[in-house]
């Protein structure tokens, strides 16, 4: 009997590629860097399935150049904004994703990044190896405290309140904006306190953000909304690059509008390294590793593998995006 045909646009950790390599006849693109537009378009010709990544833009051409066999579209990510979920939908094709697994490692980065900006470890680091540590110095890299300090979460998701239980161990009061007011019994959880975006930015001397990527959310922290912010605040970004307008912060930060940032994401990404952000020494960034740790990745890619097989044998996805495909059938 011919197996399916899928392709897996990446080579993912084994707990969900052997459970695909068995299931399918799958082609794997095998590079570290992802297929040009020329070769994803060719090589989802005719598939049955694709496992994608945040880095595959699946729009209308994409979904022509599959076919009318496709049957599911898996992301192994939590975000789908790299998917026309729309256009998928039009289709009734079935679009997974990966929610709840990386919650945890999110906001454990979140925190790294938070914490390492606000004391500065990464420039103590390049201080060290650059020879410049001469002395104990009553001045060095002198950072705001963490402990006590307020803390502003705009997205008061799964990841928004997973950072919120890290900040209650610091004693930090804790402020959230999300455009749906969570409930009396989850504010008193976290002792968090709801504000408008306006209300929000001019309190907070840390602000995370964990909003999905959408037209509403995209440029979200722009020049004006930098000005509200307290000049010594610390911005933190694990979700999604276009949410901050980076031409905007780098200008803050170079002007001591705000105090510093640190982005696990960025616009574009990767970001070249001439950017006007690298070169300051108060943005630290990492290249979007926040659910990179070992676990979370398996555990991502056996969802993205169930989805997979899922929609390949014409099963309800277990974590669909568009769960109205099925309202249609
Ligand atoms: C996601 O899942 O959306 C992250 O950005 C990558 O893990």
């Amino acid at each position: 009997m011919t197996k399916p045909k899928v392709f897996v646009s990446r080579v993912i950790p084994e707990e969900g590629l052997a459970s695909v390599r068995d299931a399918t006849d799958a082609t794997i693109w095998p590079d570290d860097l992802p297929p040009s537009r020329a070769d994803l378009l060719r090589s989802v010709e005719g598939c049955d399935g694709v496992l994608t990544l945040l880095t595959d833009k699946v729009d209308d051409e994409f979904l022509d150049r599959a076919g009318l066999q496709l049957k599911v579209v898996s992301n192994f990510a939590v975000g789908f904004d790299n998917i026309d979920v729309a256009a998928c939908t039009k289709r009734g094709i079935p679009v997974g994703n990966t929610p709840g697994v990386l919650t945890e490692t999110t906001a454990d980065l979140a925190w790294t990044l938070l914490m390492a900006a606000a004391r500065r470890v990464v420039e103590g680091d390049r201080y060290v190896r650059d020879g410049k540590w001469k002395t104990w110095g009553p001045m060095l890299l002198m950072g705001p405290d963490v402990h006590g300090a307020t803390l502003g979460i705009v997205g008061f998701g799964r990841i928004g309140q997973a950072v919120a239980r890290r900040a209650k161990g610091f004693g930090m009061r804790i402020l959230y904006h999300d455009p749906r007011r969570v409930s009396p019994a989850v504010e008193a959880e976290y002792g968090a306190e709801y504000r408008t975006l306006e209300g929000i930015l001019p309190e907070s001397d840390f602000l995370t953000l964990h909003v999905d990527l959408r037209p509403e959310t995209r440029g979200l922290i722009n020049a004006e909304r930098l000005g509200w912010m307290k000049q010594t605040a610390v911005l933190v970004n694990t979700s999604r690059g276009p949410v901050v307008d980076s031409m905007a912060l780098a200008e803050a930060l170079k002007s001591g509008v705000i105090g510093a940032a640190a982005l696990d994401v960025t616009d574009p990404e990767p970001i070249p390294v001439d950017h006007p952000l690298v070169g300051l020494d108060n943005c630290l960034i990492v290249p979007h590793i926040a659910s990179a740790s070992r676990a979370t990745r398996g555990k991502m890619a056996e969802m993205a593998a169930a989805n997979l097989l899922a929609g390949i044998r014409g099963q309800r996805l277990p974590t669909p995006v568009n769960p109205e495909v099925y309202d249609r059938r």
